[in-house]
């Protein structure tokens, strides 16, 4: 697939660049004039897999995130969101809805959220190396009707 658009970034793991980070991702997605809706999706998808990276991936201590996006053929856009942090044991099982290996604050639904709001989720994860989550969603944005 042809790639049309890209960027590259990395950040702190810290979690004022939630915000930093959604706001980037709105940035590079708006000429191709997405809905509020699908705005929505993406940005909660995106901070979902970013937030992850903070809690999880550097038990809170800060790491560097790197984020790629992309905007390919039929306005595909793919986001992939890395860390080289502690990795995911079981994959298939922490993308179990309400599986959590974090404190009672968390609710385990990260992965259910990203799935809902994206056309594919794909994690790759290797203990003691990191963790890859590639969101793919399709826009189809406010002047096809
Ligand atoms: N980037 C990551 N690095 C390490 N572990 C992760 C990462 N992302 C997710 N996990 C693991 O997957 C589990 C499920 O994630 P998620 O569905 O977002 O729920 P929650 O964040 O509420 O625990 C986490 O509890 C954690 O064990
Ligand atoms: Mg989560």
């Amino acid at each position: 697939m042809e790639v049309k658009n890209e960027f590259k970034l990395s950040f702190d793991s810290r979690s004022v660049n939630e915000s930093f980070c959604r706001l980037v991702v709105a940035a590079f997605v708006t000429p191709l004039d997405p809905t509020i809706e699908e705005l929505t999706d993406l940005k909660t998808a995106v901070s979902e897999a970013v937030t992850n990276c903070i809690v999880h991936a550097y038990n809170d201590s800060c790491g560097k995130i790197y984020i790629t996006g992309q905007i390919l053929d039929d306005n595909f856009i793919k986001i992939r969101i890395k860390d080289k942090g502690l990795g995911i044991e079981n994959v298939q099982r922490a993308m179990t809805p309400l599986f959590t290996t974090g404190s009672s604050d968390r609710s385990g639904l990260g992965f259910t959220v990203m799935q809902s709001f994206c056309d594919r989720v794909n994690v790759i994860s290797s203990l003691g190396s990191g963790t890859t989550v590639t969101l793919i969603k399709k826009i189809n944005g406010r002047n096809k009707w």
